[in-house]
């Protein structure tokens, strides 16, 4: 069980720039996002600007930026791995969550014929709606909307009738614990922008997912392992800088194992202990 620390407010505002943002008439401004967005810190814009200085660059060279780059993508691809409970090998970046969403399932929709079903739920993003409704016109497929039923219960049914099962976890990440292999889905999407961090697509898709043989991708993005078949291309490097820096503000090896309310209590004290 995590303690709450007592917040320093002014400190912790003045760590959040965009908290410093008055209106037109010099009133603070409020910032109520409903699906979570969270402001970055200070540690998140300088991780981004320093990559933008220092290493902006393509990868797999043989130049120090790109070197560079390389390990800022691997460093990132294992924080999201801990962020999904998953291994960092079976996880793709996209440039959001609605572009990662396209590719996953222009990638899975080769795969169906017409007359198969789509099932998606009535409280999900429009993300997670359209851009399968897109894919049902295109190949003649079904949509049924079911009333919310439990991520897992949803995951349970999909073997049964060859379905692949898709979550959404954008908005459930800063307060529960994801375990994919509890959840036991095929594909799962979240991203940073809930967590202090930038704007940025993560799937985790299972290995043995087989996507289309013909995804939407070219060079630099690779074949194997199978989660690079949703990366199109080159990724926005220095979006992927950003995760690090509020991963650390997070206090993410603690954050990352609690639940729940101890979860979003864990989060609020370890952004209480604001850096020097
Ligand atoms: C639950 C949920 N899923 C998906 C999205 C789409 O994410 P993105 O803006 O990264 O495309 C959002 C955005 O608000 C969201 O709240």
């Amino acid at each position: 069980m995590a303690t709450a620390t007592a917040l320093d407010v002014t400190a912790l505002r003045a760590d959040f720039p965009a908290l410093a943002r008055t209106t037109m008439s010099g009133t603070a401004v409020i910032y109520a996002d409903a699906p979570s967005e969270t402001q970055v810190p200070q540690s998140v814009v300088d991780a981004m600007g320093d990559y933008l200085v220092w290493h902006n660059s393509h990868i797999q060279g043989e130049c120090a930026a790109t070197r560079e780059t390389d390990d800022k993508i691997g460093a990132t691809r294992i924080d999201a791995g801990h962020l999904v409970d998953g291994d960092p090998d079976t996880v793709a970046f996209g440039q959001d969550i609605t572009t990662l969403n396209f590719s996953v399932w222009r990638a899975i929709g080769r795969t169906r014929c017409p007359g198969d079903h789509i099932v998606v739920t009535c409280l999900d993003h429009d993300a997670d709606v359209s851009s399968w409704l897109i894919l049902a016109e295109d190949q003649g497929l079904q949509v049924c909307i079911v009333k919310v039923t439990p991520a897992c219960a949803i995951a349970d049914l999909a073997p049964h009738g060859g379905a692949t099962a898709v979550v959404d976890a954008v908005a459930c990440a800063p307060h529960r614990r994801i375990d994919v292999e509890a959840l036991d889905c095929d594909v799962l999407l979240c991203s940073p922008y809930t967590c202090l961090g930038p704007h940025l697509g993560i799937a985790w898709v299972r290995p043995t997912l087989i996507p289309s043989p013909r995804p939407d991708r070219v060079r630099p993005a690779g074949m194997e392992p199978p989660r690079h078949r949703f990366e199109t291309g080159s990724l926005t490097h220095e979006a992927l800088a950003g995760p690090r820096a509020a991963v650390l503000r997070l206090g993410f090896a603690h954050y990352a194992t609690c639940d729940g309310i101890d979860r979003c209590i864990c989060a609020l004290a370890n952004i209480a202990r604001v850096p020097s």
